[in-house]
């Protein structure tokens, strides 16, 4: 942790207002790497480990990402002249461009092993809060924690530590339909964007040939987690049976794997799916709506973009 992270920090326990003081802290090479947070109004605690400050003392339902972020801590992290995977996808979902990141103050609400930040950082955003619940903070930490414009913070996105109405720019990717309610995360989330600021976020949508892994997800989250990552590793040789015109298809529909060229982000994607508690599913004009209600403008869906 930064020192200067403290300047965006706020209590989460008493109305996100009174700022946090730093005690008995241990530093290295300008990182914080231990220490306590103590709010100066209710004098509530939050530990720093391993340099990241932690305002939850467990991963709660998310327990399924700390694992799988921290088993594939780079697979999608990006890598300068080789592959620009994250870069493009963020490009898409968001219409983000180095242009409208730059020196500007960013929330990533549920920032995984931190493929999305480390765009936005490379950008040149001025400050990226990448925030995770999960001990996904530790994969993030370790790939981009170091970096000057970089805090890592492992919270809730229901009882974020930080000012409301202070971001430039949130964005929240495949995140808040992992939630225990899609709808309610977006407005918590929303509030902490500044007016005129900007805000994009993905979710899973409603689709045909969901209904049946549904059904499968009831049995497969509820199987011990490394097994079942043992288990998702089925997709690699799978994916050149599925690759097989019409048959494959079908057999998606039935037993959904992740068709990525890449084996190891093939088996990632698949056991992203089966694994976490949540998974819900929406409808554009039911997100439009959201945007709506929270007041927001101009709002762009990707199937109303030309
Ligand atoms: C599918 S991953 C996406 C990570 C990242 N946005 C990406 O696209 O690579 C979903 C992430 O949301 C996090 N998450 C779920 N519920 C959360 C919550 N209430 N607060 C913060 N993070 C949460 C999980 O820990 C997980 O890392």
């Amino acid at each position: 942790m930064k020192a200067r992270l403290l300047e965006i920090l706020v209590c989460p326990s008493c109305g996100n207002l009174h700022a946090l003081e730093l005690k008995d802290q241990e530093v290295r090479d300008q990182e914080i790497v231990s220490g306590v947070l103590v709010c100066t109004h209710c004098q509530a605690k939050y530990p720093i480990r391993d340099s990241i400050p932690r305002f939850v003392d467990s991963d709660q339902y998310a327990d399924s990402f700390g694992f799988e972020w921290n088993q594939f801590n780079r697979v999608q992290l990006d890598v300068p002249g080789k592959s620009n995977e994250s870069e493009n996808t963020i490009k898409e979902k968001t219409n983000l461009t180095p242009e409208k990141v730059t020196g500007k103050v960013i929330l990533d609400a549920g920032a995984g092993a931190g493929r999305f930040a480390e765009v936005i950082s490379r950008w040149g955003a001025k400050d990226v809060i990448a925030a995770d619940i999960s001990s996904a903070v530790v994969a993030c930490y370790r790939n981009i924690g170091e970096r000057e414009n970089v805090h890592v913070i492992q919270a809730d996105l229901f009882h974020l530590p930080l000012r409301r109405e202070s971001f430039d720019i949130v964005y929240s990717i495949g995140v808040l339909h992992h939630t225990p309610n899609t709808r309610d995360a977006f407005r918590e989330v929303s509030t902490f964007l500044k007016s005129g600021g900007f805000m994009a976020i993905y979710v899973y949508s409603v689709t045909l040939g969901m209904a049946y892994t549904d059904y499968l997800r009831r049995i497969t989250t509820r199987i011990p987690k490394r097994l079942l990552y043992v288990l998702s590793l089925v997709s690699v040789p799978l994916y050149y049976v599925y690759r097989v015109p019409v048959i494959g298809a079908l057999l998606n529909t039935v037993f959904r794997i992740s068709m990525h060229p890449h084996w190891r982000w093939r088996w990632l994607d698949t056991f992203d799916w089966y694994a976490p508690t949540y998974q819900w599913k929406h409808t554009y004009p039911e997100v439009f709506r959201w945007f709506k209600e929270a007041g927001f403008v101009d709002i762009d869906l990707p199937n109303t973009r030309h």
